[in-house]
């Protein structure tokens, strides 16, 4: 007897979240349907995500504003929900060019949304970020965030249009729609599948601290620079709160059958991380433990716009959504590690 399909809508399904996401949601027994112009992901990674999973991927190349192609896929697949990743979300970028982050994260969202009250579509998962917390030691003293801290401005234009996507499903969900949210602020996203298959692929020069990382321990970059050493806190570096890309990925999935429950319209938040502060000298320790040699690394200067400690508190997503994250710095290190050596360079 075959029992009926549950597809869910991935936006940016084939990038880093999203692929880790659909892996999850197909263990999980639903279907999901990508849409992704891969922009800013490669196009082989639903081939990877076939090979992971041993199941066909249905991922269409069109951009989240195209409505014409929206309108087929909701009328075709009748999503129980839509999880929404496709977002442009390089901070420099943003500071350089604006209006590309302002036009395509907040126009893709509201595309989105005008479909979901089409076609009456129950459950939405947002990608959010602690970044819109700002810095919270100048506003509350403590560096650990519940969802009702209070917000500064973001830093920069991408983190604006995060705050600003809340701000749009706020009064979305307030006006006539019958849909419910789980709004998602990520903490520091790491790692990669176990697999090896999938993982992150920074365009360029990476940003982000772990992949500059395994970069240089391969070669790829001379040397890591650790940005200031004499921050407000035990080391003097800065702290964040790494969690593992399959956490996350399995956050997604306790959100959408969280909000398959919910009866009446509404919208929550839930931070997503492990409540753990790491600073980045132990980050650099945790990760010459794991490959066990020394990285090539110095002190450099401060990098403008960041805040200098900054955890989750994640007991809501804990007592509401039942999860929890389960991997540690040092699996999440050793994954990176691993994808890091079986990746396809395209730099
Ligand atoms: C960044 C983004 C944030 C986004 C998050 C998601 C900024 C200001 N913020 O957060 O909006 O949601 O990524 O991944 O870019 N570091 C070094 N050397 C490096 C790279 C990083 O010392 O070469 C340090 C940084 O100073 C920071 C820590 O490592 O203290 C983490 O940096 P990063 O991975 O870029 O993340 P965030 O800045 O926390």
């Amino acid at each position: 007897m075959s029992t009926k399909q549950k597809h869910i809508l991935v936006t940016g399904g084939a990038g880093f979240i999203g692929s880790h996401t659909v892996v999850e949601l197909i263990e999980a027994g639903y279907t999901p349907v990508i849409i992704d112009d891969f922009r800013n992901s490669e196009r082989f990674i639903p081939e990877r995500l076939e090979k992971l999973t041993n199941q066909k991927i249905i991922a269409v190349d069109a951009a989240c504003q195209d409505v014409e192609v929206l309108d087929s896929l909701f009328s075709k697949y009748n999503f129980e929900g839509v999880i929404h990743f496709a977002a442009d979300k390089a901070v420099g970028e943003s500071v350089s060019d604006p209006l590309k982050y302002y036009d395509n994260n907040l126009s893709s969202l509201i595309s989105i949304l005008r479909m979901m009250d089409k076609y009456n579509t129950k459950s939405l998962v947002f990608s959010s970020s602690c970044t819109v917390y700002g810095n919270p030691k100048s506003t509350t003293g403590k560096s650990v965030v519940t969802e009702d801290s209070i917000h500064l401005n973001p830093d920069s234009p991408y983190g604006n249009t995060k705050l600003i996507g809340e701000q749009i499903l706020q009064d979305w969900i307030a006006s006539s729609s019958r849909s419910n949210v789980a709004l998602l602020r990520y903490f520091n996203p790491i790692g990669a599948h176990a697999s090896g298959e999938i993982g992150e692929l920074p365009q360029g020069i990476p940003n982000n601290l772990l992949p500059y990382i395994t970069q240089t321990a391969v070669g790829i970059r001379e040397k890591l620079t650790v940005f200031g050493n004499d921050y407000d806190t035990e080391d003097g570096t800065c702290i964040r709160d790494y969690i593992h890309v399959c956490d996350l990925a399995d956050a997604h999935v306790s959100a959408i059958k969280w909000l398959d429950l919910q009866t009446n319209p509404g919208i929550e938040i839930f931070n997503i991380g492990t409540g753990k502060g790491t600073s980045v000298l132990e980050m650099v320790q945790a990760f010459e433990k794991v490959i066990g040699k020394p990285l090539s690394w110095e002190y450099g200067p401060k990098r403008s716009g960041d805040i200098p400690e900054i955890y989750a508190n994640p007991i809501k997503a804990k007592e509401m959504l039942q999860w929890e994250s389960k991997f540690s710095i040092f699996q999440a290190i050793e994954d990176a590690w691993r994808w890091e050596n079986n990746r396809p360079k395209n730099d």
